[in-house]
C-alpha cells in the first residue's frame, strides 16, 4: 500500500489509451490511494463515466455545469481536493490547452484552478508528438513544473509505430509513487551491484547462488525515486528494470569488477549488495564434462576481486555501503567486514531473511553505531537506507 492516504484526481482526455485508464484506477486504488476521476467529453466516447465511478467508487464529473454539484464550482473543489492531478491519458488537443492556459471544460479549468501538483501522460500518434506545436508545448509544460511521464514507443491504435504511446498503468503507477518520494539524492550519482554472479564450470555448469536480486533492485528503486541517477550492474536475474534506471547484465563476478571499476570513480555513491562469489574455477572446460567413471574431476578455485574493496581503495572514492548477509553473529561479521573493507556503512541482514524473499529485516552498522529497520517489504527497508545515506553524506 504505497499510496495510503494519497487523494489523486485523475483526468482523463479523449483517445483510444481511456481504457488503460481503468486499469490505473484499480491499480491506484490497491495501493491506497483515493481516486476521484474527471473526464472530457471526448473520453466519455471511448469509455463511459459508469466505468470510472465503479472503479473508483467516486461520482465521476465531465461537465462543467453538472446539477448535482451544489455550488457549481466543481472545477475548484476537485483540484482543491488532491495531493496530485494526473492526466492519463493527456491528448495533444489537452496538452495544447494546459500549455496556453485555456479553461473552456471542466477538466482543463479544474487543470488551470488547481493548487497542486500536475502529472501528465502524453498518448496520441507519432506525427502529433513529434509537430514541433506539440513540442513548444511540453517544454512549456516542463517549463511550469508539470511532470510529463513518457509517452511510449511503440505499436499505435492507428497502424502506425512510434513514439506516442501512453505508457502502461504499471509504469504511470511507478511514477506516481516516485513522485510523492522524497528527493534526498538529488543530483547524486549512484552506482550499485545486485544479484547473484555464475561463475562457469563448463558450458552448461557453474557456482552461484540464491540471491534473486530484489534486495538490490529495491535500492536501485528507491534511489531512483530519491532523484539519484543511478546504475546498476547486476549478476543473472529475472528482475524487471526499475523505471529510469540504467542496467548492465553481467554474469562473472570478474565481468561485474570490470563494469563496476569502469564507472566507479565518477559516482558519488557505491553499493554492493550482490552476493558476489569469492571463488571461481580457475578455468572452464570449453566443452561439458563428461561421466566417464572414473573418479570425479578436481574443481581448482581461485579468488576473485573484491569489487567492494577495490571501489574503496579508489584515491578518490565514492561513499561506500556494503552489505553482509550472514547465519549467524551478525553484528560482530558485518562488523569485521566493514573494517575489511574500509567502508563507513554496512548493512547486515540474515541468509534466512534477505535471500529470495519480498520483506527482509536490516541492520545498518556505521560510526554513530548500529540502526535495526524493523522487518518489511524490500521497498521499504531500500527507502530507509537511501533516506540513512543521504543523511549520513549531508553530515560527513
Ligand atoms: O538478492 P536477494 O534475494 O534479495 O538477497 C539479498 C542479499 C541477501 C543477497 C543481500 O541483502 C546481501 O546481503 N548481499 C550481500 C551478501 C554477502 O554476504 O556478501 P559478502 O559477505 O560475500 O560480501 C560483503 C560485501 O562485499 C557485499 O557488499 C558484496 O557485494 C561485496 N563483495 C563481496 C565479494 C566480492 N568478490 N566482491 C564484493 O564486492
Amino acid at each position: 500500500m504505497e499510496l495510503t492516504g494519497k487523494r489523486i484526481t485523475l483526468g482523463v482526455t479523449g483517445g483510444i489509451a481511456a481504457y488503460k485508464a481503468a486499469e490505473l484506477v484499480r491499480l491506484l486504488i490497491k495501493q491506497g490511494a483515493r481516486v476521484q476521476v474527471a473526464m472530457t467529453e471526448a473520453a466519455t466516447h471511448f469509455v463511459t463515466p459508469v466505468t470510472f465511478q465503479a472503479l473508483s467508487g467516486n461520482t465521476v464529473f465531465s461537465d462543467q455545469w453538472d446539477p448535482r454539484v451544489a455550488n457549481n464550482m466543481a472545477h475548484i473543489d476537485l483540484s482543491r481536493d488532491a495531493d496530485v492531478l494526473l492526466i492519463a491519458p493527456a491528448s495533444a488537443d489537452f496538452l495544447a490547452k494546459v500549455a496556453n492556459g485555456l479553461a473552456d471544460n471542466l477538466l482543463s479549468t479544474l487543470t488551470l484552478a488547481r493548487d497542486c501538483p500536475l502529472l501528465v501522460a502524453p498518448a496520441m500518434n507519432r506525427q502529433m508528438w513529434e509537430n514541433a506545436a506539440t513540442q513548444r508545448n511540453i517544454a512549456t509544460l516542463r517549463g511550469d513544473g508539470v511532470t510529463v511521464i513518457g509517452p511510449a514507443r511503440g505499436e499505435q491504435a492507428c497502424g502506425e509505430t512510434g513514439l506516442g504511446r501512453m505508457i502502461e498503468p504499471e509504469d504511470i503507477l511507478a511514477e506516481v509513487i516516485a513522485f510523492f518520494q522524497p528527493k534526498h539524492l538529488a543530483g547524486k550519482k549512484l552506482l550499485l551491484t545486485a544479484g547473484p554472479t555464475f561463475e562457469a564450470i563448463d558450458p552448461v555448469r557453474g557456482i552461484t547462488n540464491l540471491s534473486s536480486g530484489k534486495m538490490g533492485f529495491a535500492v536501485a528503486r528507491a534511489a531512483q525515486e530519491a532523484g539519484a541517477e543511478v546504475t546498476l550492474v547486476c549478476g543473472p536475474v529475472s528482475q524487471p528494470t526499475p523505471r529510469g534506471v540504467m542496467r548492465i547484465d553481467v554474469i562473472s563476478a570478474l565481468e561485474m569488477h570490470t563494469e563496476v571499476m569502469q564507472r566507479a570513480a565518477t559516482q558519488d555513491i557505491f553499493i554492493g549488495v550482490a552476493a558476489v562469489a569469492d571463488y571461481r574455477p580457475a578455468t572452464a572446460a570449453e566443452h561439458k564434462i563428461k561421466k566417464d567413471g572414473s573418479a570425479a574431476p578436481p574443481i581448482e578455485l581461485v579468488q576473485t576481486p573484491d569489487i567492494l574493496a577495490d571501489v574503496a581503495a579508489l584515491p578518490s572514492p565514492p561513499f561506500c555501503v556494503g552489505f553482509a548477509a550472514e547465519s549467524q553473529n551478525l553484528a560482530e561479521y558485518a562488523q569485521k567486514k566493514r573494517a575489511a573493507k574500509k567502508i563507513p556503512l554496512i548493512v547486515g541482514n540474515l541468509i534466512q531473511d534477505g535471500f529470495g524473499g519480498d520483506n527482509n529485516t536490516l541492520i545498518l552498522f556505521d560510526d554513530n553505531g548500529q540502526r535495526p529497520l524493523s522487518p518489511a517489504p524490500k521497498i521499504e527497508l531500500a527507502r530507509q537506507l537511501v533516506a540513512h545515506i543521504a543523511n549520513l553524506l549531508e553530515n560527513r
